[in-house]
């Protein structure tokens, strides 16, 4: 079986990236991970990432301007092969340019009930709004923050006595089930 080539964009700790490399790895997972790349050297998954051998990619956009920084990851994507560029925890915003580039082929998992709570602090609102569930989405990456199609989502419930910290680590476990199973099903569709 010919696999789709991912390119996956991290910024910090990079589970989400380790939940979908590890099921890349059995043999009727229908994507692998091509590259890892990262704006920041020293993100934790970068260093996982590589201890596995994976490809990676790291430029920190300080002192670039965002055409030439784009420029960069999207030569590094391609020259890796990457078809679709999986985002897990990547925390620059990508250009309309870029987005258009790609039109289709990014997508994101984002942590909460998708359309509730586009942005950060998703976990607090959901607390503060008395939801009696939160939960993670992921979904097609278009030019609107966090507004693309949603592909796919778990939900959790909210327990009395959740923080906005006991909420984010239930639902990180949910992201890292959900993840793989959507990214494989979007590459096969
Ligand atoms: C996750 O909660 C993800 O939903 C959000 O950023 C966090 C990244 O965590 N987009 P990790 O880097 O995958 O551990």
């Amino acid at each position: 079986m010919t696999k789709i080539k991912v390119g996956i964009l991290i910024s910090g700790r990079g589970s989400n990236m380790m939940a979908l490399v590890e099921a890349s790895r059995a043999e009727e997972c229908p994507y692998e991970v091509a590259i890892v790349a990262s704006d920041k050297p020293d993100a934790i998954g970068l260093a996982w990432a590589r201890e596995n051998d994976i490809v990676t990619f790291t430029l920190s956009p300080k002192g670039l301007a965002k055409p030439a920084y784009e420029a960069a990851i999207d030569g590094a994507l391609r020259e890796a092969g990457a078809e679709v560029i999986a985002l897990a925890g990547y925390m620059r915003l990508l250009s309309d340019a870029f987005v258009a580039r790609w039109r289709g082929r990014i997508v994101n998992i984002h942590p909460s009930l998708l359309p509730k709570y586009k942005g950060l602090d998703t976990h607090q609102r959901a607390l503060d709004a008395g939801d009696a569930a939160g939960g993670c989405s992921v979904h097609i990456v278009t030019e609107e923050l966090d507004g693309g199609e949603v592909l796919g989502q778990a939900e959790v419930s909210i327990e009395p006595g959740d923080t906005a910290d006991t909420l984010a680590a239930r639902v990180l476990a949910a992201e890292h089930r959900l993840y793989p199973q959507v990214l494989a099903h979007f590459v096969a569709r």
